[in-house]
């Protein structure tokens, strides 16, 4: 049997018999005559059905076949006449006389139209029947986009000596801020592991390990309400390196984006390098927002403009007054005010390492040099209200971490989805994610969340008490 050809390689083999597998695009029958477009994971080709052309058992079954029908067939290419050419396929120039069609696979008429725009089709039924909503085009080019994402940043990290290093899913809850999703353990009833909010814990334990160089394309876990630019599973690009400045983290980062621009999205215009820094009192006061949009003409969708917020404050003050964390409570003050934070003085005014990325509006990545020592991360997590014991609870193994020689060390996160919805030019994650959730946090494919047989909850100790309403 001839070896399948995928129909980019199509042009280059005019004259030829070749093999094609893949799928009916559409098909239109002209008399005795019929026209199929086909559609392969590369491209699409327009095959001719020609009675005369066809085996006798081909023949039989062409006429029943329809569209997302998947088949093997058989046929010479060739070349159509000038003015029959389609510039607008890649493959416009021919076209494949059909001899043999097998038919892999029959297909019931898609459940969601795949001619019609996304934007003209119910979310839930796009999200229920998303294998065929992966179909389209547009929705192709995300993925690809986005694997091309993360495969040049793994390969500009490696060159940069980073390690990629996985972390758990099943872990004790981090303070990120949201509330989390829990996992309960079957073998100690009664506790619960809990999914990550993002590995800050764990990147951290690898600078004590003397990893130096750590990064990870890491899902993070939120139970929080799902917005256009938030999801309760998400991607990061996480990373940390010990002995550096904040300096060192953002020019690694910045030349990691303007190379990936520059390499995947060379249609786009960065507004401006090196990109701007603006305070976080700036950006409040003239912009009223901590993730500015400085686009000069947000209309233009190839405009990409990126800048660093820095000089947060390290506290911010809850409704009843008590202090909490602007960022995370790892994120150490600038050297000038360590002082101010050991005595636990000035505290409104205590500026954070942190520095986060926002891109046309959106925030897309944060991080800061950390408080690698005991005293500053108590001092906070007490300004904050942890009493001595409450803080040992939660952080004692960060505190043992840092009494055995941890280096000083920063980081970063980036939003993989928010970064790659944007390059797309897409308004919403869930375009650049293969299989996301609903705004209510379902999934409407799977029908998740979803109960577990009796016999599940009895195993893990649980009794579900519905709330009354
Ligand atoms: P942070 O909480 O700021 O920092 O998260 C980093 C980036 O992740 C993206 N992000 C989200 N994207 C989609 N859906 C969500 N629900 C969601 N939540 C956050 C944002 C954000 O900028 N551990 C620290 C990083 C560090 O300090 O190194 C952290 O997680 O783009």
């Amino acid at each position: 049997m001839i070896d399948r050809c995928l129909i980019k390689d199509i042009p280059a083999n005019i004259d030829k018999v070749i093999r094609l597998s893949g799928w009916v695009d559409t098909k239109r029958d002209h008399g005795k005559i019929s026209f199929i477009d086909f559609r392969d994971r590369s491209g699409i080709v327009q095959m001719v059905l020609i009675p005369a052309c066809l085996d006798e058992d081909s023949l039989s079954v062409s006429k029943d076949i329809r569209s997302e029908w998947v088949l093997e067939c058989t046929g010479l290419v060739k070349e159509r006449p000038e003015k029959l050419v389609n510039p607008d396929m890649l493959t416009g120039n021919v076209e494949i006389e059909v001899h043999s069609i097998k038919v892999l696979n029959s297909a019931e008429t898609p459940v969601i139209p795949l001619d019609q725009e996304k934007s003209e089709i119910n979310e839930e039924s796009r999200l229920q029947y998303r294998y065929l909503d992966l179909r389209r085009q547009s929705m192709r080019d995300n993925l690809e986009a986005r694997y091309k994402v993360t495969r040049f940043i793994r390969n500009y990290l490696d060159d940069h000596d980073f390690w990629e290093i996985e972390t758990p899913y099943m872990t004790k809850s981090t303070p990120e801020g949201a509330r989390d999703f829990v996992v309960p353990s079957r073998r100690q009833v009664g506790t619960f592991y809990a999914l990550p909010q993002s590995p800050q814990q764990y990147k951290q334990l690898l600078m004590t390990a003397g990893i130096e160089k750590y990064f990870q394309i890491a899902r993070c876990f939120r139970d929080e309400d799902t917005r256009k630019d938030r999801q309760p599973e998400f991607t990061q690009l996480d990373l940390e390196m010990s002995f550096v400045t904040e300096e060192d983290v953002m020019q690694l980062n910045e030349n990691l984006l303007i190379n990936l621009v520059k390499t995947h999205f060379p249609h786009k215009t960065i507004q401006q390098v090196p990109f701007p820094r603006i305070t976080y009192k700036e950006a409040m006061e003239k912009y009223g927002s901590d993730r500015p949009d400085l686009r000069e003409n947000p209309e233009d969708l190839d405009t990409l403009a990126f800048c660093w917020v820095v000089d947060f404050p390290q506290f911010e003050k809850n409704d009843d007054g008590s202090w909490t964390f602007s960022h995370n409570p790892f994120s150490a003050p600038k050297d000038k005010y360590m002082k101010d934070l050991m005595a636990g003085k000035n505290i409104e005014n205590i500026i954070s390492t942190q520095y986060d990325i926002a891109l046309n509006g959106y925030e897309i990545g944060g991080g800061s040099i950390r408080n690698h020592q005991v005293e500053p991360l108590k001092k906070v997590l007490e300004i904050i209200g942890f009493d001595e014991s409450a803080a040992e609870d939660a952080f004692g193994h960060m505190f043992q971490a840092f009494k055995s020689g941890t280096p000083p060390h920063g980081g970063i996160a980036w939003g993989l989805d928010r970064l790659v919805a944007i390059l797309q030019g897409e308004d919403n994650i869930r375009e650049v994610m293969a299989f996301p959730k609903t705004g209510d946090g379902r999934d409407p494919m799977m029908s998740s969340p979803s109960t577990i047989e009796i016999n599940q909850l009895i195993e893990l100790g649980i009794q579900i008490v519905k709330s009354k309403e």
